[in-house]
């Protein structure tokens, strides 16, 4: 698949922005609202445990972190699958335990005009490292594992593709510092475009086109939030 609407996901699309939009007392409420919350999925190979944020749990914290991505974003949708009683879904937290491979999550239908993704971080350590190459296909994890892309993806699970590569090798003092668990073949042509180091108490607004990863500077507590969004 490739996305329909190109030239105008591409006018949306901007550098990466961090801003300070929830006060401490909100970041609280979402700390709480993530215990509160029941598991959705354990992923024990990635390593993974995701909670989605599923309206109605607090209302009053729905309210205000619908209005107040939309004063960032103007007019967004959510794009975060929809629960099982059919309502969006605000979000996912993924608490990692080991970093993520690199991937783009651009999304599974090519009518959708995507935005941006927008990264809370609840708890420390860690990085997303962002690199300068985009994709407008469907989500995808890249891998130069022969084995790994014959994976026949389901409805709703990530491509495998290694068309992210070119020649150039990759930066190894970067490599070293942020990337250790990623083979630095998967790397070449690779450029990094920016590495958001985890801050709680800020958000991160991206464009839902870069392809990125988590850093290997990672420990057991590392939490966040994520929303995707689409016009
Ligand atoms: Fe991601």
């Amino acid at each position: 698949m490739k996305h329909k609407y190109l030239d105008k996901i591409k006018s949306l699309e901007g550098p990466p922005k961090k801003v300070n939009i929830f006060s401490d007392k909100e970041i609280k409420m979402i700390q709480e609202l993530y215990n509160d919350l029941p598991e959705r999925t354990f992923n024990k190979k990635q390593k993974v445990r995701k909670k989605a944020w599923e309206q109605n749990y607090n209302t009053e914290l729905d309210k205000i972190y619908f209005s107040k991505l939309k004063e960032i974003l103007g007019d967004f949708k959510m794009d975060n699958l929809k629960s099982e009683k059919g309502d969006d879904l605000y979000g996912l937290f993924h608490e990692s335990f080991s970093p993520l491979p690199i991937h783009v999550d651009s999304g599974f239908d090519e009518e959708d005009i995507i935005y941006k993704q927008v990264v809370t971080p609840l708890a420390p350590v860690g990085d997303t490292i962002f690199f300068k190459k985009r994709w407008y296909g469907r989500s995808t994890t890249f891998t130069i594992d022969p084995e790994e892309l014959k994976f026949k993806p389901k409805a709703d699970q990530n491509d495998r593709s290694n068309k992210h590569l070119g020649d150039k090798e990759f930066n190894e003092e970067i490599h070293t510092k942020y990337l250790t668990h990623i083979d630095i073949n998967n790397l070449k042509g690779m450029e990094v475009e920016f590495i958001y180091e985890w801050k709680v108490g800020e958000t991160l607004i991206v464009d839902r086109s870069h392809i990125h990863c988590a850093s290997s500077r990672i420990n057991h507590k590392k939490l966040g939030l994520t929303t995707f969004t689409k016009k």
